[in-house]
């Protein structure tokens, strides 16, 4: 039913230096692939095939990743390697691929605003690939959050429970449960300090939006470190309208940090040889 998904891939991956100099850290891989296709696949798997990419200077590996490489498949053209090119050609496929480039990295928000062009008046996905999702019995988060919408229609935010010392790193949201692990947003506030925090339910990389929120993104003033933050402008289509947030099932890996890039290896390598 929603057809678009945008993926925010203009940061500087600064945590991952020099790592990320002249490579996006959306290509980084987790054992053999690139955190950007786990994204693509799993906005895919929701129904979402028209993927919208937000970049920036030096992220020309991610447009490379999802193009033909003729050289290469001329040279592994009949060997056993082909298949290894298989699920990435399947994307290439199904899917098509439009770029924008935020030009300056005035925070999520704006490279959200940045993508209206690519998006038009339609819901849609968002995903940040450096928040690697593994959907609980094989169902994406992104197909587990089209569900909820499909229902409510409006726009969902999926959350997870995190340690009350680590809310600061996320925005955190208060609301009232209308359903098993679906909240009705009342409050959101965006890295919050402990003791300001009001829950312990931190938004993570997924959204389903509706295209009014581009309208509100440009009249929400920058907040927290002078950024456009997605936050507030959730906070004010709440207000006005509904915003949902969701528990979801299944786990994420926070791979924009050291400690989550080594364990979403670890699990898919693990995965990867239990299925040999
Ligand atoms: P992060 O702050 O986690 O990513 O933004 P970063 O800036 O790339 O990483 P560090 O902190 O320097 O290591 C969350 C997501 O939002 C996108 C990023 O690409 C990332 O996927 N983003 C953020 C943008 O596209 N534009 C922005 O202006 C800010």
């Amino acid at each position: 039913m929603i057809k678009k998904c945008l993926f925010p891939a203009a940061g500087y991956g600064t945590r991952f230096l020099p790592a990320t100099k002249a490579m996006p850290k959306e290509v980084m891989p987790i054992v053999d692939k690139p955190l950007i296709q786990f994204g693509v696949e799993e906005a895919l798997a929701a129904g979402m095939h028209e993927i919208a990419m937000v970049t920036g200077r030096g992220k020309r590996a991610l447009e490379d990743h999802f193009d033909v490489s003729y050289e290469l498949e001329h040279q592994i053209s009949g060997t056993d390697k082909e298949n290894r090119l298989a699920d990435i050609r399947r994307l290439m496929e199904e899917c098509t691929f439009s770029y924008t480039r935020q030009k300056e990295m005035l925070g999520l928000g704006h490279a959200i605003l940045t993508g209206e062009l690519l998006v038009g008046a339609e819901p849609f996905g968002v995903i940040l690939a450096d928040d690697l999702c593994d959907g609980a019995n094989g169902e994406g988060v992104m197909a587990q959050l089209a569900k909820i919408y499909k229902k409510y229609r409006c726009s969902v935010v999926a959350i997870e429970e995190v340690p009350q010392n680590e809310v600061y790193k996320y925005g955190v949201i208060a609301g009232s449960q209308i359903e098993d692990g679906l909240y009705m947003i009342s409050d959101m506030v965006e890295k919050p300090a402990p003791e300001e925090a009001p829950s312990n339910l931190a938004i993570i990389g997924r959204y389903i939006l509706t295209p009014d929120i581009f309208d509100i993104l440009r009249e929400t003033p920058a907040g927290k470190g002078g950024e456009l933050q997605i936050t507030d402008a959730l906070m004010l289509q709440a207000k006005r309208n509904m915003v949902l947030a969701y528990k979801f099932k299944g786990e994420r890996f926070d791979c924009g940090s050291m400690e989550g890039f080594v364990a979403a290896t670890n699990h898919y390598y693990q995965r990867m040889k239990d299925s040999e």
